[in-house]
């Protein structure tokens, strides 16, 4: 496994691609509301990524017909835009999108509440997003990548919550899935050493009830087994000599 060490050329671009995404997610924020349809957050997404003359990374990639992937409730990722899905007060939305600005690929992932959401729905989320903070802590170079799965795996544990393990996060970079594989529990291995340069796509899946997925009939849409509500939390960020740099929240 070779993961790749980015130059201070490739660096400026990733930030750039990653500061581009940061707005996007701005802008699909604004726009979660009751009523609107999971393909008008497609639309606008698209729109939003190609306002910044950028591509929208995950549009006809292996095939997915839409940019924004929108997951909502007991959709875990990959949920497919859809005029007649329309969101309802209390749902909880997903929305993961990635951006290629001049050859470098950014990922990024929130999920959000439609209108009042439920504590049970909130705490989820709040969950979810503090793993990835959790799990950074850790990113620093020297460190092992398990350094980084243990960590939000120990925290997710805390919850009780399912840690989805069919899918990971990833390097990203002039690819959109590179070398490593992130997974959100603990290893048996330590994996690879965190170096400088590093940039990596780090991802936690969670569900409130079994961590255990399936794949609807459109072999895209990723659910819950148990039909529990899931959230995806997910940023990209740089390995630095000191503090891990999140290149897709605005600072
Ligand atoms: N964001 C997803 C990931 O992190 C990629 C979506 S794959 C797509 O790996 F096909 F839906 F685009
Ligand atoms: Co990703």
């Amino acid at each position: 496994m070779a993961v790749s060490i980015k130059s201070a050329r490739e660096i400026d671009l990733m930030r750039e691609s990653g500061k581009i995404l940061a707005e996007v997610h701005k802008r699909l924020e604004e726009v979660i509301k009751p009523g609107i349809s999971t393909y008008d957050i497609d639309r606008i997404g698209e729109e939003a990524i190609r306002s910044y003359g950028c591509i929208p990374s995950f549009l006809n990639y292996n095939g997915y017909p839409a940019s924004i992937c929108v997951s909502v409730n007991d959709q875990v990722v990959h949920g497919i835009p859809n005029k007649k899905h329309i969101l309802q007060e209390g749902d909880i939305v997903s929305l993961d999108a990635g951006v290629i600005y001049k050859g470098y690929h950014s990922d990024a992932a929130r999920t959000h509440g439609v209108g009042k959401i439920s504590k049970e729905a909130q705490d989820l989320i709040d969950a979810t997003r503090q793993s990835f903070f959790e799990g950074i802590r850790m990113a620093r170079a020297g460190n092992r990548l398990n350094d980084i799965s243990k960590a939000i795996d120990y925290y997710i544990s805390g919850f009780g919550y399912g840690i989805v393990r069919d899918l990971v996060g990833h390097g990203v970079g002039s690819k959109l899935h590179e070398d490593p594989q992130i997974p959100n529990f603990a290893q048996r291995r330590r994996g690879v050493k965190l170096r400088p340069g590093m940039t990596l796509a780090i991802e936690p899946m969670i569900n409130i009830g079994t961590w255990e997925v399936e794949w609807l009939e459109d072999n895209w849409t990723v659910v819950t087994a148990d039909g529990s509500l899931s959230a995806h939390y997910e940023n990209t960020v740089l390995i630095t000599d000191g503090e891990p740099e999140i290149l897709t929240m605005l600072q």
